[in-house]
């Protein structure tokens, strides 16, 4: 992340917005009961509103640094320094899985697909991936100099989810983001996975 991001994502302002916006509308609906993944958690920004919703929360950050410092200030939190397109969780681990404002920092198309992936992966059958994730802008890219910025195409989503084994996606597009709901379904019911 450039030096714009790093004092955005750790600024109360941003921890405000997800707060009191952008967790309640990404997890609005999705059963609150058993565990949940956070890939991507930065400065931990969401990680004290998913633990007040979610039963359980872990979270995988593949910066070493923030990651320590998450261990540091959520004691009993999870912690994993990892990359969410390479997961080292067993499948079938987790009910919810989410991702906040972190894909369009995957640098390929095609890393982007092995976090869905990887996120169906470690989803319990019916589980749920929710997140959301900021569009393609003139500011969006001022904001990313210096930095990786690869928006997600919302015209082609819909069918990276379903490539990646999911069904039932639901995208909705708010004030420059999409929210993505996709549900890995229960075994047997899953349709046939692209080569
Ligand atoms: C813009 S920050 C968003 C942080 C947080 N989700 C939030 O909403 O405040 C993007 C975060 O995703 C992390 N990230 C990027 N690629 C990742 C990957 N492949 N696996 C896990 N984390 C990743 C970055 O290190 C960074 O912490």
């Amino acid at each position: 992340m450039n030096m714009a991001h790093r004092l955005l994502c750790r600024s109360p302002v941003w921890e405000r917005r997800c707060v009191q916006r952008v967790v309640p509308w990404v997890v609005d609906g999705v059963d609150s009961r058993g565990s949940a993944l956070e890939i991507g958690p930065g400065y931990g920004a969401n990680i004290a509103a998913l633990r007040a919703y979610f039963d359980e929360v872990a979270v995988v950050e593949i910066d070493p640094v923030l990651a320590a410092g998450l261990e540091a200030r959520h004691p009993g939190l999870a912690v994993t320094n990892a990359d969410g397109a390479n997961l080292p969780m067993p499948e079938k681990t987790y009910d919810t899985v989410t991702n906040f404002t972190m894909l369009h920092h995957v640098p390929t198309t095609k890393q982007q697909d092995s976090v869905f992936d990887e996120a169906f992966r470690v989803l319990r059958p019916g589980g749920v991936l929710a997140g959301c994730d900021t569009l393609d802008s003139i500011s969006m890219r001022v904001l990313h100099v210096g930095d990786v910025f690869n928006p997600l195409d919302v015209n082609t989503l819909r069918d990276r989810l379903g490539r990646a084994g999911f069904t039932d996606v639901d995208l909705e597009c708010r004030g420059g983001q999409v929210r993505m709901r996709a549900v890995r379904p229960h075994d047997g019911t899953a349709p046939s996975r692209c080569p």
